[in-house]
């Protein structure tokens, strides 16, 4: 975040906003990498703790994330003449995000059994690819229909995405609930 980062979330643009909320999962998917790295070889203890911080992002940030681009911002591109194809394939995104996620609750809550860090190590890699590669289709076609929204569709999102980013007290605004690497 740069010079032009607003103070407080009631200040941001939508665009501010969004860039905000990826911004944080940006940095969360580092630290998922990392401990994908260490998974083989670390101390089972250990890597619970780090798990536990990993799926506080993932359920705490990255769900309703998810479920507000669903509820709001998606809705709102799809008023945009030709762009509910946007939404469309966003969606298969999604759904590809939260089966895996569901498959790495499933592979954490089997810590102990042989074999298990492995597939952990895999189911991590996974995410973090389909993240990064949802993150960098998001901005770059959600970039063209920002200026495209109609200037009441456009207010009522921002509103609703500042509320968001309090709600969810968002780290670009010096505070987060949420664990860090
Ligand atoms: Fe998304
Ligand atoms: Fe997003």
């Amino acid at each position: 975040m740069g010079d032009n980062t607003p103070r407080h979330p009631s200040d941001a643009t939508v665009e501010q906003l969004v860039a905000g909320e990826h911004a944080i999962m940006r940095e969360h998917l580092a630290h998922m990498r990392s401990i994908a790295d260490d998974a083989p070889l670390e101390i089972p203890l250990t890597l619970r703790d780090r798990l536990d911080a990993v799926l506080s992002f993932l359920r705490n940030d990255l769900v309703p994330h998810i479920q507000t681009e669903e509820e709001i911002i998606y809705p709102a591109f799809d008023s945009v003449a030709g762009a509910d194809w946007f939404s469309q394939a966003m969606l298969i995104d999604h759904e590809a995000i939260m089966t895996t996620l569901g498959q790495l609750d499933r592979a954490i809550a089997d810590i102990r059994r042989p074999r298990r860090r492995d597939e952990i190590q895999r189911l991590l890699y996974v995410l973090e690819a389909l993240l990064r590669l949802h993150l960098d289709k998001e901005d770059r076609m959600s970039a063209p229909l920002m200026g495209q929204l109609d200037s009441r569709t456009g207010e009522s999102l921002r509103r609703r995405l500042a509320g968001h980013a309090v709600q969810h007290h968002h780290a670009p605004w010096g505070f987060s609930a949420h664990p860090k690497p």
